[in-house]
């Protein structure tokens, strides 16, 4: 019998308080990748006319994920808050203000990616609050450096539909099985690779970037020789970085001085999961997991891979 998502409960010190919390992502997974199958026929694909908090033009879809996601945090009954991209401010649930966790998330990643029927994800990281338990749940609750995080992980949107997270004890890929309609654990004890891989990075920016990047990745191509791959969709690049090892980075540039990522609910969540993997995860000269977070939707540089290749970049 193969394990399932429950085998969560006995990963760490945090496994059996974070299983009900990972299982209402998976439910949110399920139902997401339904949408997103069916969206050519609901005319859910395209712009839904309203700009998020970073003045993108949010998809129908972005808004149809987020409100899937926050709908399934809250029939967990484990969660008082979420800070999503998709909203401005912090959402509290109000049946559950005195809960002990917030969700920080990016429910739909890779959102360019719609149109072309291309690979995008669910970036999501738990924290435990600050305030008292009888208090309101505060933005501040949400500005803790990833060292606090207690359980962090993605959901794959791709031709399989894969959830891989971790509560500190190591990073286990679990793949949804449409036969028992089950998240069975297909990868367990994920380790990126020391050599090999691919570098993945939007290279078009390479001339705008900070810090003379471009120099030192020209460098390190021709030392390594590493292919290129890029997505578009962090999730998907992340996934194949951590499976196949090499890098993958969004550095500063002109356009987007602090870069483009988000710390909260991109950077962080997939730093925790790359550490935890055995790899390494910068923002230029500090680790992203060391930062501390002053506003929810904060942006900053991103290095993500194995050692040896961040090492190179940022060296
Ligand atoms: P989102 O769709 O949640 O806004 O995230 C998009 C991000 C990320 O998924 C990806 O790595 C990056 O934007 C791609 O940016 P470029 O198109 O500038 O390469
Ligand atoms: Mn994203
Ligand atoms: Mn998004």
């Amino acid at each position: 019998m193969p394990s399932t998502m429950n085998n969560i409960a006995k990963q760490g010190d945090h496994g059996s308080a974070m299983m009900p919390v990972i299982q209402g992502v998976g439910r949110a997974a399920i139902e997401i990748a339904a949408v997103l199958r069916g969206a050519v026929f609901r005319g859910a694909l395209g712009g839904a006319g309203s700009e998020n908090i970073q003045g993108e033009q949010q998809q129908v879809l972005d808004v149809l994920s987020d409100e899937i996601f926050l709908e399934e945090m809250r029939s967990t009954g484990f969660i008082c808050a979420v800070g999503s991209e998709e909203q401005e401010e912090l959402l509290v649930i109000e049946e559950y203000t005195d809960a002990d966790y917030l969700v920080l998330v990016d429910p739909l990643d890779g959102s360019s990616n719609l149109d072309v029927d291309g690979p995008v994800g669910t970036i999501f990281s738990i924290v435990k609050r600050k305030t008292a338990n009888s208090e309101r749940p505060h933005v501040s609750d949400t500005l803790q450096s990833g060292r606090e995080v207690i359980a962090a992980g993605y959901v794959l949107y791709g031709p399989s539909l894969m959830l891989v997270c971790s509560v500190g004890e190591g990073v286990h890929g679990y793949t949804f099985n449409p036969a028992n309609a089950r998240f069975e654990l297909s990868h367990p004890d994920m380790r990126i690779p020391e050599m090999g891989g691919y570098y993945s990075v939007n290279e078009s920016n390479k001339k705008k970037w900070a810090d003379g990047m471009g120099d030192k990745l020209i460098a390190m191509k021709e030392e390594t020789g590493l292919g290129m791959r890029y997505v578009g969709a962090m999730v998907a690049d992340m996934h194949r970085t951590i499976l196949k090892g090499g890098v993958f980075l969004y550095p500063a540039d002109d356009k987007n001085t602090t870069g483009k990522l988000r710390l909260l609910y991109e950077a962080i969540p997939m730093a925790f999961v790359m550490e935890q993997a055995g790899g390494k995860a910068m923002s230029k000269d500090i680790a992203i997991l060391d930062i501390q977070p002053e506003a929810l939707h904060q942006r900053v540089p991103v290095y993500l891979g194995s050692n040896t290749n961040v090492d190179a970049l940022l060296g």
